[in-house]
């Protein structure tokens, strides 16, 4: 059997640029060109009538520019990858086309084979993600009812808390807004799903005599004492699940098994606090999917923007409701004025299309003492920045399921279904 072609779209106003790519193209057996615009309107109608996988797409052109493109492009066609070509002097623009969407980019004179890996490594990206969507989507079309009248709805609140990238301050959020949440006088359990590398026994000092492990062996009834006992409690009162002690350990959970236990686990909390590992997979998608929020943590930093893009797509074409998400912006700090590879937060949330919902300080002094002792940074100053800002996204969050509108969850539900229909699935008893 041969292998994919790769259906690429060349957008550029310069004609000699465009028979050039061509060229360059036309002996790759593994490229198709199934089109070619010379502005950014064309290029879109192109892409919407030949569904690219991959667009090559100048920066600077007339009627509508590279990035004004790309932004539209990833709503028509959001499978589509785009690569931004541009010269040397555009660097600034690129940073922003990054920001729009674009998967890479190329700087002109571009070589041949700056050109293939570019588009194959582009389009194995972008598979990549598409593979997941549709592994998911049909394993949830095949499963779906009888999984969803199994894991039901659970009766409390379950806060996922994610970044697509490593060393975010996924484990610190988590950590210190369920601490937060606990003050209130609820039940509050952080559980940590990371098996391999779960950081919640570290950050809070607690050593995991019993874990997750325990649970994953009798998934099928898990009972309030069994459930009681594999908890550890945190000097605070707030109760953890941690995770596997060990990666061998970790060969005993299966995968598959922890949307459920944690849907299991909700039904005894009032809210369920999730760390999630960077990795995305379908054990972590599963999770994602029975959360009722998300907390996306992000850096203002551009390889971790460019994540937090594909992951706020993936979000889109998984129809989860955009109440769904909160995003929080970790790591920022007022007073860098460029030079580091700090974004301003305005232009990401312009580009982003979206508001930071907290804006969490970068204080190294703080998150390493509370590390090291153990506790959380809310602990220990509470009416402080960074502490005030965690204690406020906690309340934030609690808010978001007590406003008026949602106030009959239910109906809330009920009202879902058209737009989420793998989702309501799952909620459905
Ligand atoms: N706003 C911040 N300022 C300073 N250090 C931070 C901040 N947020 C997190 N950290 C530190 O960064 C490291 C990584 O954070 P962590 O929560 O483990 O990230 P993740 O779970 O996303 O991998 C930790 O040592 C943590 O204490
Ligand atoms: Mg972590």
């Amino acid at each position: 059997m041969a292998g994919d072609v790769i259906k690429v779209l060349l957008v550029d106003d310069i004609p000699e640029t465009r028979e050039n790519l061509r060229k360059l193209l036309a002996f790759e057996t593994d490229i198709e060109v199934v089109g070619a615009a010379s502005t950014g309107r064309e290029g879109l109608e192109i892409a919407a009538a030949t569904k690219p996988d991959v667009i090559l797409m100048d920066i600077n052109m007339p009627d509508m520019d590279g990035i004004t493109a790309t932004e539209e492009i990833k709503k028509s066609v959001p499978s589509a990858a785009v690569v931004m070509m541009s010269v040397q002097s555009e660097s600034d623009y690129l940073r922003r086309a990054m920001l729009a969407g674009a998967r890479d980019f190329l700087t002109k004179p571009i070589s041949g084979d700056d050109l293939y890996s570019t588009i194959r490594r582009v389009y194995d990206l972008n598979k990549e993600l598409r593979d997941q969507f549709a592994a998911v989507a049909s394993a949830g079309a095949a499963e779906g009812g009888k999984k969803a009248r199994k894991i039901g709805k659970a009766a409390g609140h379950i806060i996922a808390v994610y970044s697509p990238q490593g060393g975010s301050g996924v484990t610190t959020i988590a950590t210190n807004m369920a601490t937060a949440m606990m003050s209130e006088g609820t039940r509050v359990l952080l559980v940590d799903t990371d098996l391999q590398f779960g950081d919640v026994g570290v950050f809070l000092n607690l050593s995991a005599k019993h874990s997750l492990v325990e649970l994953a062996q009798s998934v099928g009834d898990l009972d309030e004492d069994l459930i009681e006992n594999v908890m550890v409690t945190h000097g605070s009162g707030l109760k953890v699940l941690l995770g596997p002690p060990s990666p061998e350990e970790a060969e005993k959970v299966n995968p598959k098994d922890l949307a459920e236990i944690v849907s299991r686990l909700a039904s005894h909390y009032d809210y369920l606090i999730v760390d999630l590992p960077h990795r995305l997979d379908d054990a972590t998608l599963n999770i994602l999917d029975i959360a009722e929020r998300i907390v996306v943590v992000a850096n203002p930093t551009l390889p971790c923007i460019k994540n937090v893009r594909i992951i706020l797509d993936l979000f889109v074409a998984l129809q989860y409701p955009q109440e769904k998400i909160i995003f929080v912006m970790n790591r920022v700090n007022p007073d860098l004025k460029g030079g580091r590879a700090s974004i301003p937060i305005e232009a990401i949330e312009n580009n982003l299309k979206r508001k930071t919902d907290a804006r969490i300080p970068t204080d190294d002094r703080v998150f390493l003492s509370a590390v090291n002792q153990g506790v959380s940074v809310i602990a220990k100053e509470t009416n402080r920045s960074p502490a005030r800002d965690l204690v406020e996204l906690a309340y934030k969050v609690r808010q978001s399921f007590t406003s008026p509108e949602e106030e009959d969850e239910e109906d809330l539900m009920q009202q879902e279904q058209p737009k989420q229909s793998r989702l309501s699935g799952l909620f459905r008893r």
